[in-house]
């Protein structure tokens, strides 16, 4: 048997990867050979990030729209040609950067809104815009990158939670219809990273805050884009054929499961 994390051929759209960890991933991608359709919200950091992986060597396009938008999303799925391989990274954890803190009991819809329209609307978009060709070509790879709170809960961040475990719900679901077709679907479920999400947290003076969060870790440091690269490459190539509707933790250890 021979490892394989050669992504050349495959063109991968990663949503939200203008910053934080669908950067890192857009610019890993792009070492293991793929073309990445470089998606954010805002069109010049999209631009930007996708200049730089073809300044370094690799193959980008920027691919900005809001993935709210599903008549955008699908126009520019159908734009940007075969989507073999979709990372649904776009997130929204609030203002604060880490949830909107707060207790369900006295939250309101309207704060509900952004986290469903972002995190569980926008995978719903992407990921039913991109399918249909996947199977259609009998490949596609689907990774949705959701949050420990998907599978712990999420005291103080209850909608966000609530968002998180919908989008790993879809992902299973995915699986087992898409699966005949060549098409596999996984979640990775982070714990906390440091990314311009959470920088609030680690800005405040000596970090009080992600120092209390952190102490619940085994290891005890903030995660990088660079602890789910590999992951994310197997998953998202040849040797991730037989890997599918799971959700796998890369969170320094918060939680555990069997
Ligand atoms: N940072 C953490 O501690 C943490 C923990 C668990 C899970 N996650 C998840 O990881 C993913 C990436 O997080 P991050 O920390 O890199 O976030 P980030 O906020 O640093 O970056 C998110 C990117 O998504 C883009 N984006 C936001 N809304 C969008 C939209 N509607 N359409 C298109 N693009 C949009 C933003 O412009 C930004 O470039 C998110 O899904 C997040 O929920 C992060």
């Amino acid at each position: 048997m021979t490892l394989n994390l050669d992504l050349s051929g495959r063109t991968a759209l990663i949503t939200g990867s203008g910053q934080g960890v669908g950067h890192g991933l857009a610019r890993t991608f792009a070492e293991a050979g793929a073309e990445v359709l470089v998606n954010d919200l805002r069109a010049e950091r999209a631009e930007e990030v996708a200049a730089a992986i073809r300044a370094a060597g690799g193959a980008a396009r920027a691919v900005p729209f809001d993935v709210t938008d599903y008549a955008a999303v699908s126009a520019a799925v159908a734009d940007a040609g075969p989507v073999d391989i979709l990372v649904n990274n776009a997130g929204n954890a609030g203002p604060d950067g880490f949830g909107t803190r707060g207790r369900f009991a006295d939250s309101e819809p309207a704060g509900w809104e952004p986290f469903l329209r972002v995190n569980l609307y926008g995978v719903l978009h992407c990921t039913r815009a991109a399918l249909p060709g996947m199977e259609q070509r009998g490949w596609g790879r689907i990774i949705t990158i959701v949050s420990d709170a998907a599978r712990t809960g999420d005291a103080f961040g209850a909608a966000y939670g609530a968002s998180k475990a919908g989008a790993a719900a879809l992902t299973r679901s995915v699986a087992l219809e898409s699966g005949r077709h060549g098409v596999t679907a996984n979640n990775i479920a982070l714990g906390t990273m440091r990314t311009p999400m959470t920088e609030p947290l680690w800005a405040e003076p000596d970090a009080p805050q992600a120092k209390a969060i952190l102490s619940g870790y085994a290891i005890r440091r903030p995660g990088v884009a660079d602890d789910l690269a590999a992951l994310a490459v197997v998953l998202a190539g040849e040797q991730g054929s037989w890997i599918t509707g799971q959700t796998i933790p890369v969170n320094g250890g918060y939680s555990f499961a069997l």
